[in-house]
């Protein structure tokens, strides 16, 4: 373990603060005591198929039922065999059959201001129009569609529209350079990619058609491109390939009926970072992940009708998939979606967003808080939100500090807040606490939700005691996991199934206290958390590698104020002398490669790195040095001592 993450043990270890929930939240919540989640969770894990089963059937709609809740053939589950249903169905058409489709799905704020309201029923108009231009380019049950969009309502629809007629969607985030996509789209080998003109971010139009256009020299299985008109920047349009989103719809009926889709058959992949290079596609199917994307929301959300949730994540990332799509639009819930930054034109821009639309509960990341408490509590003053009543993290630990905040000044002392832990491959939230029934403790996301099983193993798999850390695992099968790595099927038994037989683990760290609140305490592989997503290490050191001034280089996470961890790299170069304009094209370079969000924050020169005799880089030791700690660790397998005085002392070349 590094020591990075014993220094957030001996943070948490302190932290024995208790923040049980008001009477009049718990008087009003769907799940209103402890010992109705204790009871709920033993019913639950007492009979995993009997639970789910009961749940499958009575919260989604099947066009045909099921006959087989599970068969776990470690480590493959099908949940659900022999129903057949359509997310998109359980999304719209089951709110307008009961009446509902005049609710509001989205209230949506562009960041130049302009917004537009759209009910349930508007969204099934527009999904059935954009599936039905989608059948007309070709586009069938199976095939593979690239998204990479910015956040406005069609990105959804575009999401829905593919789920409609079963073809298997790839989100790709819209910071992601053309090289990522083109990766993404050769994986998966995609027929179609739906795009934007551009998207506005801090008031600049990011032009992601021009970088699809990159990406598409590169993408030889990709026929088709369909563009939406978003910032008018006369993005340039290959005849008989691109397509305007409009003229796409202009002549398509408001109807197109479902496809019928098996139970297990692939509703989206998204690609997420590993251990090892290469991003794998992690493959979630329709009626498992449906129903636990559906039903964490309702649980951890304590969701009701007259809700207005925000969740500020991007639909590029799997907390957009299951908690701005799928789960919360399966529930009918009218939520808010913004497509820009949280500081333009102004630091107060979320504050004012959640007094206009009297927004009650806030989901967002700590990355996010952190930058809040920076800016200063006078954006947040100049606000009234005293519509929430509850709160919610994502993506990283909350820190104490930030977690108070959080309470104090966006909850004003009444919201709780749900920390919930979870990952891509999980589909939905796995540990939080059911806000009307457990009392939060700042920093932990304490308790399993109904059907989860998790537990901390030492290296001989054996249970850790109280308050000892361990691998975290999950022992049971669940609706919302991952059914595999999209064409390496060899990956997926390797990174989840092989170094603890018959559990699932989950690359992070945790322990459990003498409540049974479990803290992650960090992951146990080269994957670093920089603002929430995931990147590794060796993603990282691949893109620096192929640069040609550049022999070696090394990737580690140092702590980071605002983002969490900051990206720190160690570079030894080829027969060339290090300088300053190096350093920015080896930025720009990374930019190029993978995106924005892993260019490096420092970058060092060196002549060597440290190994082990057997080659090793021995990333605890610059971790170490990255973070400007003296390396306290053991370096008695160090090859050559001399090389940790040069790197301290080498920080300013
Ligand atoms: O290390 C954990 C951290 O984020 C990882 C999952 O990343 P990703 O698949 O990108 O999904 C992020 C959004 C669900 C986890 O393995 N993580 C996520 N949420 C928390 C967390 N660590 C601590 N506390 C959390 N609440």
């Amino acid at each position: 373990m590094s020591d990075q993450s014993s220094g957030q043990i001996a943070n948490v270890l302190n932290e024995t603060r208790r923040f049980p929930p008001s009477d009049a939240f718990r008087q009003n919540a769907l799940i209103s005591s402890f010992a109705d989640y204790e009871r709920l969770y033993h019913e639950s894990v007492s009979d995993i198929e009997g639970f789910w089963q009961r749940e499958a059937r009575e919260h989604l709609h099947w066009f045909t039922p099921f006959d087989k809740t599970l068969e776990w053939d470690v480590p493959y589950a099908k949940w659900f065999l022999g129903g057949t249903t359509n997310v998109s169905y359980n999304c719209l058409d089951a709110h307008i059959h009961a009446g509902r489709g005049d609710r509001v799905a989205f209230f949506w704020e562009g960041e130049p201001g302009d917004r537009r309201v759209l009910t349930y029923r508007q969204v099934y108009d527009e999904v059935c129009k954009f599936a039905n231009g989608l059948k007309k380019l070709g586009i069938r049950k199976g095939d593979r569609v690239s998204i990479y969009m910015p956040m406005v309502p069609e990105l959804p629809i575009a999401m829905l529209a593919c789920a409609r007629i079963g073809a298997i969607h790839s989100v790709v985030f819209g910071g992601f350079s053309a090289e990522a996509i083109s990766d993404r789209n050769n994986d998966a080998q995609a027929s179609l990619v739906i795009t934007a003109d551009g998207g506005w971010r801090r008031g600049k139009d990011l032009k992601l058609k021009e970088t699809v256009d990159e990406a598409l020299k590169k993408s030889p299985t990709v026929k088709h491109c369909v563009v939406l008109n978003r910032t008018n920047n006369n993005a340039p349009m290959q005849c008989g390939r691109d397509h305007w989103w409009h003229e796409l719809v202009a002549n398509e009926a408001t109807e197109c009926a479902p496809e019928v889709m098996d139970s297990e058959d692939t509703l989206f992949i998204l690609y997420t970072s590993g251990s090892t290079g290469k991003p794998k596609g992690i493959r979630h199917t329709t009626a498992g992940y449906n129903l636990y994307a559906k039903r964490t929301f309702q649980w951890v959300f304590d969701h009701k009708e007259s809700d207005i949730f925000w969740c500020t994540a991007d639909c590029g990332w799997i907390t957009g998939h299951s908690y701005i799509v799928y789960g919360p639009m399966s529930a009918g819930a009218t939520q808010v979606l913004y497509e820009g930054a949280p500081n333009w034109p102004a630091e107060d821009r979320f504050w004012e967003i959640i007094e206009r639309y009297k927004v009650t509960i806030l989901y967002t990341a700590p990355t996010a808080i952190r930058a809040f408490i920076k800016w200063g509590d006078e954006h947040v003053e100049k606000h009234d939100l005293s519509s929430l009543r509850l709160l919610g993290s994502v993506g990283e630990g909350i820190n104490p500090e930030a977690w108070m905040w959080y309470y104090e000044k966006i909850g004003g002392g009444r919201c709780p807040i749900v920390d919930t832990w979870w990952q891509t491959e999980t589909g939905g939230i796995m540990m939080s606490p059911l806000p009307g029934a457990v009392d939060c403790k700042p920093g932990s996301c304490t308790r399993p939700l109904p059907g989860i099983v998790p537990v901390a193993l030492d290296d001989h798999h054996r249970e850790v005691g109280e308050q000892q850390g361990g691998m975290l695992c999950i022992a049971k099968p669940w609706p919302g996991m991952l059914r595999g790595i999209w064409g390496d099927d060899a990956r997926y038994v390797e990174q989840y199934w092989k170094r603890v037989p018959n559990h699932y683990l989950t690359g992070d760290n945790a322990r459990k206290d003498e409540d049974g609140y479990y803290w992650i305490m960090g992951r146990i592989d080269d994957v670093i958390n920089v603002s929430g997503h995931r990147l590794s290490t060796i993603e990282v050191e691949s893109a620096l590698v192929s640069h040609p001034a550049v022999a070696e280089a090394a990737a580690v996470g140092r702590p980071d104020e605002i983002k969490g961890q900051a990206i720190a790299v160690f570079v030894t170069l080829r027969n060339q002398e290090p300088n300053e304009s190096l350093k920015d094209a080896l930025k720009k370079h990374v930019r190029k490669e993978i995106g924005a969000l892993a260019v490096p924050d420092d970058i060092r020169f060196t002549a060597v790195l440290p190994k082990t005799r057997s080659g090793k880089i021995m990333r605890r030791l610059l971790r170490d040095i990255a973070a400007g700690k003296e390396g306290t660790g053991d370096t008695s397998t160090l090859e050559d001592f001399s090389v940790l005085a040069k790197l301290r002392g080498d920080e300013e070349s």
